[in-house]
């Protein structure tokens, strides 16, 4: 057998004997207490990657964000009350047990930020109307997982700004503090501000 495809069945075996041990020991797990958490995951993995860091702009990454966060989003999508291209239909398909699993597993995970360009002028403006209306509550500069609020500092840029763009035109609502502040930029700044912010957050990789 040449030495290239000895090499190809070797790794191939292996594959096969490692997915053997994992289904053997999430059996286990399952007869104790239906699925965990890592194994609801997996079916996540296709579209937010292994780990929650997703590989494409348009789906966040969502490792490593608050499990009050998760929680509230993924009601939001399954009731509608947060828009959404896919989630609604995903999340109605998950029981608040299953949600709460995911969620707890996700907050452990380690946020990985995003790798892609950004204005760098852009990104300093935005550092400074950052801190004036939004660190109140995405502090850290966005990267703080904490209660309700979302990790920003490191999202994919073409996410925030489909979400940021929902938010303005109402299809997705703000918390009353949030809107009176984005009010206020988009009223000094014009929506250019809220542009500026959103390379601010790419910027931090
Ligand atoms: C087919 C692709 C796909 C799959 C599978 C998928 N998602 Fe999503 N997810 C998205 C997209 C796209 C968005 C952005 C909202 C939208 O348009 O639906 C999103 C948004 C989210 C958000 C909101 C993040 C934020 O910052 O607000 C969470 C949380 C989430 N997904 C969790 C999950 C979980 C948990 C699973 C597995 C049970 C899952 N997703 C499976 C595509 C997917
Ligand atoms: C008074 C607190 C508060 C302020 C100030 C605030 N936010 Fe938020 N923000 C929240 C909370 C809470 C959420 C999550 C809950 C929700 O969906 O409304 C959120 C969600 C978001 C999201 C959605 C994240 C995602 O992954 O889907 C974006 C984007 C965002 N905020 C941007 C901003 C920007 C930009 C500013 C400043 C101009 C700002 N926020 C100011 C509280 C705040």
């Amino acid at each position: 057998m040449p030495r290239k495809m000895r090499h190809v069945l070797w790794v191939a075996g292996l594959a096969v004997g490692l997915a053997a041990t994992s289904a053997q020991a999430g059996e286990k797990k399952e007869l104790m207490s239906g699925a965990s958490g890592q194994m609801l995951a997996a079916q996540c993995d296709g579209c937010h990657g292994p780990g929650g860091a997703s590989a494409g702009p348009a789906t966040p990454n969502i490792g490593g964000i608050s499990k009050d966060y998760m929680l509230e989003v993924m009601e939001g999508f399954a009731s509608g009350e947060v828009p959404s291209t896919i989630m609604g239909r995903i999340a109605k398909g998950y029981s608040k047990e299953d949600v709460a699993k995911l969620a707890d597993h996700y907050s452990r995970l380690k946020w990985v930020p995003a790798k892609q360009p950004f204005d760098a002028k852009m990104a300093k403006e935005g550092a400074k109307l950052h801190e004036k209306y939004c660190e109140k509550c995405h502090e850290d500069g966005g990267k703080k997982a904490e209660e309700d609020a979302a990790i920003l500092a490191g999202q994919w840029m073409p996410y925030l700004q489909f979400t940021m763009a929902d938010f303005l035109s109402g299809r997705r609502e703000m918390t009353k503090k949030m809107k009176k502040k984005v009010k206020k930029l988009i009223k000094a700044k014009g929506e250019k501000g809220l542009h500026a912010i959103v390379h601010f957050y790419a910027s931090q990789q």
